[in-house]
């Protein structure tokens, strides 16, 4: 829990005062700070035990408790990438661990460093202990008290429910994927909605999916216990009469790669291939929080891709919602079945302006951007324009690929319209992935992410992220939908 306050008290089990370099050495430091303690200070930075660097941590005892004194560095040298970083190092460190009322305060920064200082605490913090029996109690961010000097309230509290909104989206990631599945995530949807006027909802279960033709979907789902699912959610927050941004999430609760079957090395993380769904959830939370005013549509496309005697089979040909047939050429290429079927389903019955995909759609995305950038494949200048500057800003980081007319020669069947792998294989698997989703949006204004890389951290250290889920797209799709 964050709570604002205007002055900073000192009294709190232990206070974070996070300092520049230069404000130590000039002892630059807040007003409320007794006299005593700013000789303190003054002594171990004279005597060099603290001399405000980046990184560099101290813990002060003193009459009012103890004051962890962080530093940040130079101004000049940090960025608030760098900033949250260090200040979830220093809200991790062992001074603060058994500490469960902690003030922060941030000495004479920027509103943009504010915002991140909530950040460092609520995405940086959070770690996910549902199944750790010992885990290490009282360091996710819910369950301490943090009280954060801070002016701009609104705009904090902004950024607060935002950060709900992703952590969210990690959570469904992080669980399992036999608890999470479609029946269980068209519940927390519910949940969300439930008894808001300017929001309905549709919900295409099996019988409704085979009624409308949704074909491709139900043949990923179709060796699954589980059923398939198409949650449409209709948030009408402009009262004015503009027109829908539809945003649309990849919701594979589990892929095995189904027939194609994943192998060793690959199988292990796919509960992360719903990320896209909880991208879209997540922001409907977010969206929610910050009550924004604007028409949304929040689509999430769920299946679960498994191998068995009911599977369905690579080398078949399926009829689409959209009416064009598609080759089965891979099992495991299922995500952009299902986003297929959404896509055109939405556009042709709901007529959105706009439509941005969200999926963990290639492994091939990985290998050409890595772990910390989501692809961002659009036709699209102005979205593609907006979703850039936005990835920057909110540190939801974004990279474009491109996407050309001869593209559409690598997904070309021989017995079909359309292939769902391209040719040759290994070749541009994200761009032949998102050029497959292009020709089901058709005229609509249409962006794709592919968040393989970003939605999950499996080994490694990235960023203020801990181990698991990052909830990848929801601080990126919050800012697209609040300012455009
Ligand atoms: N869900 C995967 C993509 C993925 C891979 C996400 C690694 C996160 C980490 C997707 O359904 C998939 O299996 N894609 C295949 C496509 C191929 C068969 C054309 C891939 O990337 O190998
Ligand atoms: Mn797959
Ligand atoms: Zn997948």
């Amino acid at each position: 829990m964050i709570n604002f306050r205007k002055t900073a008290q000192f009294d709190q089990d232990a206070t974070v005062l996070i300092l520049e370099k230069i404000q130590v050495r000039q002892k630059k430091l807040p007003a409320e700070i007794d006299l005593k303690t700013k000789e303190q200070i003054a002594a171990v930075y004279e005597s060099g035990q603290f001399s405000g660097d980046k990184n560099e941590l101290f813990p002060l005892a003193t009459s009012s408790g103890l004051i962890l004194l962080a530093g940040i560095g130079a101004r000049s040298d940090t960025s608030p990438t760098a900033f949250r970083i260090m200040v979830k190092a220093a809200l991790q460190s062992r001074y603060l661990c058994n500490k469960e009322n902690i003030e922060v305060v941030p000495n004479d920064i920027k509103d943009e460093y504010v915002n991140a200082l909530i950040e460092a605490i609520m995405i940086g913090t959070y770690q996910w202990q549902k199944y750790k029996t010992n885990g290490s109690i009282g360091v996710r961010y819910d369950q301490k008290h943090y009280y954060v000097i801070a002016t701009r309230k609104k705009s904090h509290e902004q950024v607060q429910g935002i950060c709900a909104g992703t952590n969210l989206a990690r959570d469904l990631v992080n669980d399992n994927a036999d608890l999470v599945t479609s029946t269980y995530l068209e519940k927390v949807i519910k949940k969300l909605i439930k008894g808001r006027k300017h929001i309905t909802l549709e919900v295409l279960g099996k019988k409704e999916l085979k009624a409308h033709g949704l074909n491709l979907h139900l043949a990923v789902n179709q060796g699954s216990r589980q059923e398939p699912k198409l949650v449409i959610v209709k948030y009408a927050g402009s009262s004015k009469k503009k027109g829908y941004t539809a945003i649309v999430g990849k919701g594979m609760t589990f892929d095995t790669g189904g027939l194609n079957l994943k192998p060793t090395g690959h199988i292990e993380t796919m509960k992360l291939d719903m990320g896209g769904a909880a991208a879209v959830i997540g922001t409907l939370k977010s969206t929610i929080e910050i009550d924004l005013k604007k028409n949304i549509l929040f689509v999430c496309g769920l299946a679960e891709n498994v191998t068995g005697s009911s599977a369905y089979k690579p080398g078949d040909v399926l009829t689409s919602y959209s009416g064009k047939t598609v080759e089965v050429a891979n099992t495991d290429a299922e995500g952009r079945l299902v986003l297929a079927d959404a896509i055109s389903y939405v556009i042709k019955n709901y007529a959105p302006e706009r439509l941005v995909d969200v999926a963990t759609l290639t492994g091939a995305c990985i290998v050409a951007l890595g772990f910390n950038y989501t692809g961002l494949v659009t036709t699209d200048e102005t979205m593609a324009n907006q979703l850039l500057r936005y990835g920057k800003e909110t540190d939801d980081r974004v990279w474009r690929l491109p996407m050309y007319p001869e593209l559409s020669e690598s997904v070309k069947s021989m017995i079909a319209d359309i292939r769902n792998l391209g040719v040759p294989k290994g070749a541009g698997g994200t761009i032949t992935a998102a050029e497959f989703l292009r020709q089901f949006a058709d005229n609509t204004r249409w962006a794709h992410l592919d968040i393989a890389g970003t939605a999950f951290v499996d080994n490694g250290k990235r960023f203020y992220f801990g181990h698991g889920a990052t909830g990848a797209g929801v601080r990126l799709l919050t800012r697209f939908l609040q300012n455009t």
